[in-house]
């Protein structure tokens, strides 16, 4: 007999003592049978105000890791432990690496504060926090740039370039990517207020200036909102730049009639498709690795509770944990 998935998951919801979150660029599906939804400095904040024992996290790797970081205590299952392509991009050592390389430029060790992008690995976070430094989100790097400026230290951010250089722009900020030369050349930490490594979102890196193009001559009053991991030459030409949520406060604010053309991940963006909201990429810009929960997964992870055989629980070395836990730590204290 075929399982009622829907059915059988708000049953052990009721039955046990777990708290169903997930992010926004989940599977429609998916989303509509969490508790907790959000982006992703809002769940690693409701997380941690959650009183329940289990989080069942449906989402990718790293926000699964900061609710365990924040509270260890919490039992934390991912209905598939996904990895995000850009957190990928960077461990512990390409990490020291790109201190090496601000060091060998003149920058002492010291007096360069790093600050990574909540995108990333807890070794990475664990890495950032043993140095002084803070973790990012999307809708709150102004402020945590901001006061990292305070500091009086050169910013090494990683590991997403589009979010540094995006922020540097906005701030009226010079800054410069590890490994990319311009005009002939390379970046100098000396020259630069926020010295960014490599990493890109490849899903974020669909959306072009063509796209923009393309819509605003096709309807002329659109409006073009995109997530900040897009390209500063995309962000530049939109109207709009925020996280997930602040793209969902965006277009709701919008007069109903209005055309907007959104550039984040398509399952979010469908979502919130009316009549005059398009996708801003001709190519469906879907997130691989947000993508692989299912509703099965989430049954079957839920399920193990039930059976007391967890599955896919997230563990994180102590020493790991305190520095990544201080990096998280500094940003919650900035409301
Ligand atoms: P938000 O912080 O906007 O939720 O973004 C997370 C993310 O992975 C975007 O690609
Ligand atoms: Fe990572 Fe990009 Fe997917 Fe966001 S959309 S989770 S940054 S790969």
């Amino acid at each position: 007999m075929d399982i009622d998935y829907k059915k059988e998951i708000d049953r052990l919801k009721k039955d046990l003592d777990v708290t169903v979150v997930a992010h926004y660029y989940q599977r429609d599906e998916v989303f509509e049978a969490a508790d907790i939804v959000g982006d992703s400095l809002e769940l690693a904040r409701r997380c941690q105000a959650d009183g329940k024992e289990w989080v069942v996290f449906c989402g990718v790797g790293f926000m699964g890791q900061s609710v365990k970081i924040l509270d260890p205590q919490k039992r934390v299952l991912m209905p598939k432990i996904a990895c995000c392509a850009m957190a990928r991009m960077m461990d512990g050592s390409y990490f020291e690496e790109s201190v090496q390389y601000m060091v060998e430029r003149g920058i002492k060790r010291e007096d360069i504060l790093p600050i990574t992008y909540i995108n990333s690995d807890a070794s990475v976070k664990a890495k950032v926090g043993e140095m002084g430094g803070l973790v990012c989100t999307s809708s709150n790097a102004f402020k945590i740039i901001e006061k990292g400026l305070e500091s009086g230290k050169k910013i090494l951010f990683v590991p997403d370039r589009c979010l540094g250089q995006n922020f540097a722009i906005q701030m009226g900020l010079k800054s410069c990517v590890i490994g990319v030369e311009v005009d002939g050349k390379e970046c100098d930490p000396k020259e630069a207020d926020i010295i960014c490594f490599n990493g890109f979102c490849s899903v974020h890196q669909l959306f072009t200036v063509d796209d923009i193009e393309f819509y605003r001559e096709k309807f002329q009053d659109i409006k073009i909102a995109v997530h900040p991991e897009c390209d500063p030459s995309v962000v530049a030409a939109a109207d709009f730049s925020g996280s997930t949520s602040q793209l969902i406060k965006y277009v709701n604010d919008l007069d109903p009639e209005q055309k907007v053309a959104i550039g984040t991940e398509y399952n979010l963006v469908n979502r919130m498709r009316k009549g005059n909201t398009y996708v801003l990429s001709s190519t469906k810009p879907e997130c691989p690795t947000m993508n692989e929960t299912t509703l099965e997964d989430l049954y079957n992870t839920l399920k193990s509770i039930e059976y007391e055989k967890p599955i896919n629980e997230i563990f994180i070395e102590p020493e790991v944990r305190k520095y990544a836990n201080m990096a998280l730590e500094r940003m919650l204290a900035l409301k």
